[in-house]
């Protein structure tokens, strides 16, 4: 079943055309990889479906509200609803400083969800608790390490109970022994049954996690399919280049 539907979507900074017309639909339960080149508008299309940017042009369709492009007042409500119900993970964590882990999940709960604070409270401990940080709690972010502190930035996500998850490299900020706790904890999260669309270079997770990898580059989607097929038989030579380069990459550090 269909949750998420974009038709035709275009969004150009000045006279760079990013996104050139994407048409894309996303089952429930879809764990979707997204890769490509930088700077190819991996982030910018994340970003354009959560109308964190202004596409020009375009629908947008998640579960029964339908966004036009482009965005217009009476547009607003949709606008709205179609943010409360998309949750957003980013390479930067943004956690609150001055708020505990426990405060930063609670956050969204209270001034966005109009919980009270015991209801928030509640929840967001259930939350810290599947990201596996529930004795983390109290403390300040500044006293946890960027895995923890990404931990965190996802219950805060879970606990809004999205109809969707964009993940934007949620491990490239980490240093390399973090990064697998993070991965494990978005592979749990997978596991519940919530839909994401996960923009990674970690392309051994993507190709485990997802049941549909997108290729995206030149502002379209040139490949789309099973991990196995986007991998083992790219149908574009852009992306066997890029899957070649991007296994170089992975070599083995130098033994000096
Ligand atoms: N706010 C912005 N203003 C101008 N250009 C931008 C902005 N954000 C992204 N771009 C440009 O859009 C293109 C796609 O960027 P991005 O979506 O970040 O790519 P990716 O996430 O695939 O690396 C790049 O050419 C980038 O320079
Ligand atoms: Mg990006």
């Amino acid at each position: 079943m269909s949750i998420l539907k974009i038709k035709n979507l275009h969004k150009r900074f000045q006279n760079n055309v990013v996104l050139d017309g994407i048409d894309l639909e996303v089952n429930k339960g879809d764990i979707i990889g997204i890769v490509g080149p930088s700077g190819t508008g991996k982030s910018t299309l994340l970003r354009s479906i959560n109308l964190l940017e202004k596409p020009e042009e375009g629908t947008i369709s998640l579960d029964d509200i339908t966004v036009e492009l482009p965005l217009r007042g009476g547009n607003r409500k949709n606008i709205t609803e179609l943010r409360k119900r998309t949750g957003m993970v980013f390479q930067k964590f943004y956690l609150f400083e001055h708020k505990t882990a426990l405060e930063n999940v609670m956050e969204g709960l209270v001034t966005v969800r109009k919980k009270t604070k015991k209801e928030a409270e509640e929840i967001a401990l259930k939350e810290l608790e599947s990201v596996g940080l529930l004795e983390w709690k109290n403390h300040y972010p500044k006293h946890m390490s960027g895995g923890q502190q990404q931990r965190v930035a996802i219950a805060r996500t879970l606990a809004m109970k999205p109809d969707i998850i964009f993940l934007d490299e949620p491990t490239s900020a980490l240093d390399p022994e973090l990064v697998t706790e993070v991965l494990g904890t978005i592979k749990k999260i997978a596991d519940e049954g919530y839909t994401m669309l996960l923009v990674s270079h970690e392309m051994d997770f993507i190709r485990k996690i997802s049941n549909r990898v997108l290729f995206l580059d030149g502002g379209k989607i040139i490949e789309d399919g099973t991990p196995a097929e986007v991998f083992e038989h790219p149908k574009t030579e852009r992306a066997r280049e890029f899957f070649k380069k991007m296994n170089t990459l992975r070599e083995p550090d130098y033994y000096i």
